[in-house]
């Protein structure tokens, strides 16, 4: 059961429109005595335009929520859908397309490729699609994740919080329908994660960006709209206009 703490009902949709949904979705991984049931029934709607983070222990399913909204995984039931499209009717091919077109993800793990520079690792997935990034927007994003001066770095001249911001800024110089990030800020320090996340949230706030984003931080959950709790594979809370506090708070009564 989903359970509905601290207030405020969901009337925080500015257009009712829903860029992301998951029905029923269950994932098992494995064979036999091996399998794990990674996604136990999730049901969520992630309306466009709101800031959603995602937290629960290790292991609840975060991580494979995620991929399985994103299309880069499948379902073992149930449904995802990325606006109106229905995932899980499409062709590799039009998956592929629509994770082109639609999509930004934001790896745990950065997923740049080594013999691409900043630049090119930033601009990749447009220079696929044909088409090239808003310069105003492009200059404005590697000013923020501060990546100016590191733009010809290949990503091993780089540190981890800079490939990071790398990978921020791929995810979000195309202006995606919407951008998924897997603990975004995992690998930074804590003011390079504050001005990662200060970013997102004012991408969302000033320009409509819908986001989905994986958390262990409360701070940084605090700069969502939403937080939704898994828990072995279900949601089971939901809070919404979260501060660094109540989201402790939760997580240890979760806990307990
Ligand atoms: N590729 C995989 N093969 C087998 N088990 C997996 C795989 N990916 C994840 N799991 C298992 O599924 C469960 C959920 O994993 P994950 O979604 O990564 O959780 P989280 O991101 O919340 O830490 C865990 O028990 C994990 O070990
Ligand atoms: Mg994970």
């Amino acid at each position: 059961m989903t359970q509905t703490v601290h207030d405020q009902p969901s009337a925080t949709q500015p257009s009712g429109a829903i860029a992301a949904r998951a029905i029923g979705a269950v994932k098992v991984y494995g064979e036999g005595a091996a399998t794990v049931r990674a996604l136990d029934g999730v049901s969520l709607q992630f309306p466009e335009g709101e800031f959603t983070a995602i937290m629960g222990p290790s292991g609840s399913g975060k991580s494979t929520l995620l991929h399985c909204l994103a299309g880069l995984d499948e379902l073992t039931e149930g449904r995802t859908f990325i606006g109106e499209v229905d995932l899980t009717t499409l062709k590799d091919k039009e998956l592929t397309l629509l994770r082109r077109e639609k999509i930004g993800f934001i790896f745990q793990a950065f997923n740049l490729i080594p013999t691409l520079n900043a630049n090119e690792n930033i601009t990749l997935p447009q220079a696929i699609a044909g088409t090239k990034p808003d310069s105003e927007w492009y200059e404005q994003v590697i000013e923020t994740l501060g990546l100016a001066d590191r733009l010809r770095h290949r990503p091993s001249e780089l540190s981890g919080g800079q490939q990071q911001r790398v990978a921020a800024a791929r995810a979000l110089v195309a202006r995606p329908e919407i951008v998924f990030a897997d603990e975004p800020s995992g690998n930074l320090d804590s003011k390079s994660g504050s001005e990662l996340l200060g970013f997102m949230r004012m991408a969302v706030t000033d320009l409509k960006q819908t986001i989905v984003m994986v958390t262990h931080n409360p701070l940084d959950a605090a700069y969502a709209d939403r937080v939704v709790f898994l828990a072995d594979g279900r949601a089971v809370d939901e809070m919404h206009g979260p501060t660094a506090e109540r989201v402790l708070d939760h997580l240890k009564k979760m806990e307990g």
